[in-house]
């Protein structure tokens, strides 16, 4: 290895770096698709690959507390047989304000018993219940101990298990479909006689087991939910997580709240009153044990979720916490004014910003390749945090934003695949030989949960309710060489993107939007003259989780609003395209 190659490897600290290309699996780290990036995903990336570190380590039974003694809040687990629909019923049910968690399907039932859980509801999944190698639960979920909620798959395997038919019937139900129903079921109570409801099976339940009833139909399925409330068992075949069942939150809420009977008592103001306790008691802790400081540290990257951390852990230690916010000079227009006022002129923050703009932009000169430029930006960030990180002394604990679809373990192929590249790219993780501890305080919070907290932390919606950003910035929206001035000049186009489409009212209803500056350059006329200038594209996309997506039908008036003001304001640029690709088989950014 060339001596200059051996130094762009090697870290601040003069530790050999692992080069971003593979995940902690061994896979090619940008194989397939990229996963929902938190928007700060990617500090942590850089953490993680450029110091070559381990993933933290998380005790299994590791759960939040609301109350003193430390008690873990009233919980309904899902248990996941692989349904993609498995993370959206855990928080669904913790929007009734209930704590749900993920487990895997084969979770023990001594275990449930030991985390005290008030029900559990069984997933959907991909399999059939007479496959050789179907998913099944232990055994014992069917004693009656505590109550459990099949879901499709789950309500197919209650019926098996417990000694019902299960075939696979000539018609798949897929889609709307309306369900008659026996109001005395508890779990249908209130929902009237029919109601339209969403279905997604190819078996069906054709006998029911010792002791149920069925309590819906549909023309297709004699037994679209089946119950035994003498044991606290019921199944439905229908999904009512989803939002083409338009009731299907009062299932939910008849479940957790009725037969469950779990306390609502998981909201945003309980989770930050016991977080920001516990935070505080570990540093206090820690510095006495170790007669320091008790200093903290958190790398803010200008997205909502080390925002939100680190405004519950600055309300925990005060200016015992230091944000470090390096200035790439990738950032949209007005970023760092946001978060100068965010944190230092509302919440008081200590806030170093690094201008490190000349830096990233000598390094990037002359590149092309998006991976290069990811990895060069990478290892650029974290050369400059290690550096500033290296001025403050010493430092006792470094803040992530780790959510919980990073922390947990999914059964979906698909998602187990994807978990991986995350596990990778966005779950950082601490080298042992550095000196601070982990505090990740958002990794019990799904990305709508730390929105809430963030409202109620009195974090601006301007910045709570951003759309996700990547890591790399900009830099990954100019096709080509990154310059300053290809930079100014994306800038200000995206900053009419989003104007508009806020205008519009627009802007929570899609995912992401932005522009991309493109290579091409295309001949125009203004005026009397003719031009050869950029062609800027527009990206606009909705999306549940940025896995897959679909161009935004945007109004035309709104893209010709968007179109006129980027010709007429933005320099150099003589032409406006929009992009209507979904993904797959596109992908959201163009690099
Ligand atoms: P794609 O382009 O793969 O993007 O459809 C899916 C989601 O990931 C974001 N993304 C990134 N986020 N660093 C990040 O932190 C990256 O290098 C990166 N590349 C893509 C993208 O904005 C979308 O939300």
């Amino acid at each position: 290895m060339a001596d200059a190659e051996r130094e762009h490897r090697a870290g601040a600290a003069g530790r050999p770096m692992k080069l971003r290309g593979r995940t902690v699996h061994g896979e090619a780290a940008n194989a397939g698709h990229r996963v929902l990036a938190p928007d700060d995903a990617e500090v942590e990336a850089y953490l993680e690959v450029a110091l070559d570190a381990p993933a933290p380590e998380r005790p299994a039974d590791d759960r939040p507390t609301i109350s003193r003694p430390p008690e873990p809040p009233d919980s309904v687990v899902v248990l996941d047989f692989g349904s993609q629909f498995a993370q959206l019923i855990a928080r669904r049910v913790r929007e009734l304000d209930v704590y749900s968690e993920l487990l895997p399907y084969d979770t023990p039932f001594a275990e449930l018993e030991r985390r005290k859980v008030k029900g559990i509801i069984l997933s959907g999944g991909p399999s059939s219940v007479y496959d050789p190698d179907a998913p099944r639960p232990d055994p014992a979920i069917w004693s009656g101990r505590i109550p459990v909620l099949g879901i499709c798959y789950g309500a197919q395997l209650m019926a098996v298990e417990l000694g019902g038919e299960v075939m696979r019937t000539p018609q798949r139900e897929y889609g709307p479909a309306v369900v008659s129903i026996d109001p005395d079921d508890p779990v249908l109570a209130g929902l009237g006689t029919e109601q339209p409801v969403w279905m997604s099976h190819a078996d069906s339940i054709t006998q029911l087991p010792g002791g149920f009833r069925a309590t819906a139909q549909t023309d297709s399925s004699p037994v679209a939910a089946l119950a035994d409330p003498s044991r606290d068992l019921f199944g439905i075949q229908f999904h009512p997580e989803v939002v083409h069942t338009p009731r299907g939150r009062e299932v939910l809420a008849n479940f957790v709240l009725r037969v469950a009977a779990a306390t609502p008592e998981w909201t945003p103001a309980n989770f930050i009153d016991s977080t920001v306790e516990r935070i505080r008691e570990r540093v206090d802790e820690h510095a006495r044990a170790t007669d320091s400081e008790g200093k903290v540290i958190c790398a803010l990257s200008g997205g909502v979720d080390s925002a939100v951390a680190a405004a519950l852990v600055h309300r925990a230690v005060g200016d015992r916490l230091t944000c470090i916010y390096v200035d790439h000079g990738l950032m949209r227009k007005r970023e760092s004014e946001l978060l100068r006022d965010t944190f230092e002129a509302n919440l008081g923050m200590s806030l170093v910003m690094v201008e490190a703009r000349g830096r990233f932009l000598a390094r990037l000169a002359g590149i092309e390749d998006p991976e290069e430029k990811r990895r060069i930006i990478g290892d650029e960030f974290i050369r400059v945090f290690e550096e500033e990180a290296a001025s403050l002394g010493c430092i006792d604990f470094l803040t992530q934003g780790t959510l919980y679809p990073d922390v947990i373990e999914s059964t979906a192929p698909e998602t187990k695949a994807a978990q991986k590249i995350k596990t990778h790219h966005n779950v950082g993780g601490l080298p042992t030989d550095l000196r601070f501890q982990l505090i990740e305080p958002l990794r019990y919070l799904f990305k709508d949960e730390v929105r809430k907290v963030g409202l109620a932390l009195g974090l601006p919606e301007q910045m709570v309710m951003r759309q996700p950003f990547p890591g790399p910035g900009l830099a990954i929206r100019i096709i080509g060489e990154v310059t300053a001035e290809r930079l100014d000049t994306l800038r200000e186009a995206d900053w009419i993107v989003i104007d508009e489409i806020k205008a519009a009212g627009l802007y929570r209803n899609v995912w992401q939007s932005f522009a991309i500056l493109t290579p091409v350059r295309s001949v125009g006329v203004m005026g009397d003259g003719r031009t050869y200038a950029n062609v800027v594209a527009i990206r606009a996309v909705t999306s549940e989780d940025g896995m897959t997506a679909d161009w935004a039908r945007l109004p035309y008036d709104v893209l010709a609003r968007i179109s006129a003001r980027i010709v007429n304001e933005v320099p150099g640029v003589n032409r406006v395209v929009y992009d209507i690709s979904s993904k797959p088989p596109a992908t959201i950014e163009w690099e």
